[in-house]
């Protein structure tokens, strides 16, 4: 038995989707355990490219199991559409793919009521993906939302929307929100959606142990990343999942003790869409330049994501709360062109260096970032299929980030095909899949 968590290191987009489409050929079932169609998760294998939101990396391999565990929040209407746009590329979804009874679901009003939340005047606003997923997740915690079981039985579901669609009617009212919303409509489709994924739901928790029970395989799959985690990341400028390692077990129903390895991935760099603190932003031209050669725009909205350099003081705090074994580090090859690359290896606040994360949003617009300049190394690392063969200042270069982090680098990805990885011989990484 050998099963792995996958996560983000850094504030998402960090090539989950990629390391986990590449490993989960190594494993009988890919699980996701939070988040919902905010994510996006890029794979390309050779010239197709693939994003997907909901369903987990593993589908993309004919023989892996996928499950949406109930730590997630469901679009029915964006899942839906998510099977059948790869079922018309010819990959089997139906007969793969199983959905918690215990995942809550998302519907059109949750849009609603995050739009007011993002736009209220002396509201925050956090720079969401408007997909209706902070409203869902607050509908869980305070005990009135709906869940996947919950439709399966049409009855039930009416009492239950019915007395959620009243209270949002209220809210909508109270605020002066005047865009109509139709919820007779909005039950109708979700009593039409329901049935159409009835055949895939189960008790993801029971479907899972029963696999182990088998001496299966099982991959977790995160979305998002560690910064972005509602109890770990940079409050309030978060999504309101849990996207660290200790979601994979309530997000699944898997205890920590079948959990063998947690393996982190991060870029080269880092990067960051919406707003919040981002101590090692880069504002200027360099910025753009990673920008521009990473192809740095959201899979989801198409925003420009903010780039800046790798931030050792954050990959620590992260390997802190997830006990990574082992980092992937994506986009190498992005940073083939520069001839310096500073490094934030350390964090200045009026004056002090500091030893913690801070755990305001105000402190951590504060920071004043320490940097160290690193050699680049002016060479093509695409194509390189040994960690040894990458130029001299490549491996110095990561070598400097795993003593900095205290975490080994396990994988080096070198471009967005499936096949475009480094797994390093003898890691912990290599051992684990
Ligand atoms: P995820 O959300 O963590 O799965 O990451 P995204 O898919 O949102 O963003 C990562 C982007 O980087 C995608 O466009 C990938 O195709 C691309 N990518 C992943 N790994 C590499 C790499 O090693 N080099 C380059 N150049 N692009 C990569
Ligand atoms: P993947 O899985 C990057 C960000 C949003 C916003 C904040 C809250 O592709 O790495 P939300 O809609 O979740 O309430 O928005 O979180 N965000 C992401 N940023 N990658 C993601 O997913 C993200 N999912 C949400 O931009 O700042
Ligand atoms: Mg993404």
């Amino acid at each position: 038995m050998s099963n792995l968590i996958v996560l983000g290191a850094q504030w998402g987009d960090e090539g989950k989707g990629k390391v986990v489409d590449l490993l989960a050929d190594r494993f009988d079932v890919v699980a996701r355990y939070q988040g919902g169609h905010n994510a996006g998760h890029t794979i390309y294998i050779g010239e197709q490219k693939f994003v997907l939101k909901l369903i987990p990396g593993g589908i993309l391999r004919p023989n892996t199991e996928v499950v949406i565990g109930n730590g997630v929040v469901i679009d029915l209407a964006a899942l839906i559409e998510e099977i059948e746009k790869l079922e018309e590329s010819g990959i089997d979804v139906r007969n793969r793919l199983r959905v918690s009874n215990r995942a809550h679901v998302i519907f059109p009003f949750h849009r609603l009521i995050e739009k007011m939340s993002e736009a209220r005047e002396n509201r925050i606003p956090i720079g969401t993906t408007s997909r209706g997923i902070g409203p869902c997740y607050e509908d869980k915690t305070g005990r009135r939302g709906i869940r996947v079981a919950d439709l399966m039985d049409a009855e039930n579901f009416r009492m239950l929307y019915d007395i959620l669609a009243a209270d949002k009617q209220i809210l909508a009212a109270t605020f002066h929100l005047d865009e109509p919303v139709n919820y007779a409509e909005i039950r109708e489709k979700t009593e039409e959606y329901a049935q159409r994924i009835r055949p895939l739901v189960c008790d993801t928790a029971a479907f899972l142990h029963e696999a182990m029970a088998r001496g299966k395989r099982i991959l977790f799959e995160g979305a998002q990343g560690t910064m972005l985690d509602i109890d770990h990341g940079t409050y309030p400028f978060v999504t309101s999942s849990s996207a660290a390692a200790g979601g994979a077990c309530t997000g699944t129903g898997v205890p920590p003790t079948k959990i063998d390895g947690i393996a982190g991935v991060s870029k080269a760099y880092i990067t960051r869409v919406g707003s919040g603190p981002f101590p090692s932003e880069s504002k200027d031209a360099a910025g753009d330049l990673l920008r521009r050669e990473g192809n740095e725009f959201g899979a989801v909205t198409g925003r420009p994501r903010r780039c800046g350099w790798f931030d050792v003081p954050l990959l620590r705090y992260t390997a802190m709360v997830n006990g990574f074994d082992t980092l992937v580090i994506t986009k190498l090859d992005v940073l083939d062109h520069l001839e310096q690359i500073p490094v934030c290896i350390g964090y200045r606040l009026c004056g002090k260096e500091l030893k913690e994360m801070p755990a305001t949003y105000r402190e951590l617009e504060a920071i004043q970032p320490i940097y160290k300049a690193l050699p680049g190394w002016l060479a093509p690392t695409r194509g390189i299929s040994r960690f040894e063969d990458l130029p001299s200042a490549a491996r110095d270069y990561l070598r400097f980030l795993e003593e900095s982090t205290g975490v080994e680098i396990g994988g080096v990805s070198i471009g967005p095909e499936r096949n475009e990885t480094i797994i390093r011989t003898g890691t912990k990484l290599q051992r684990l899949i």
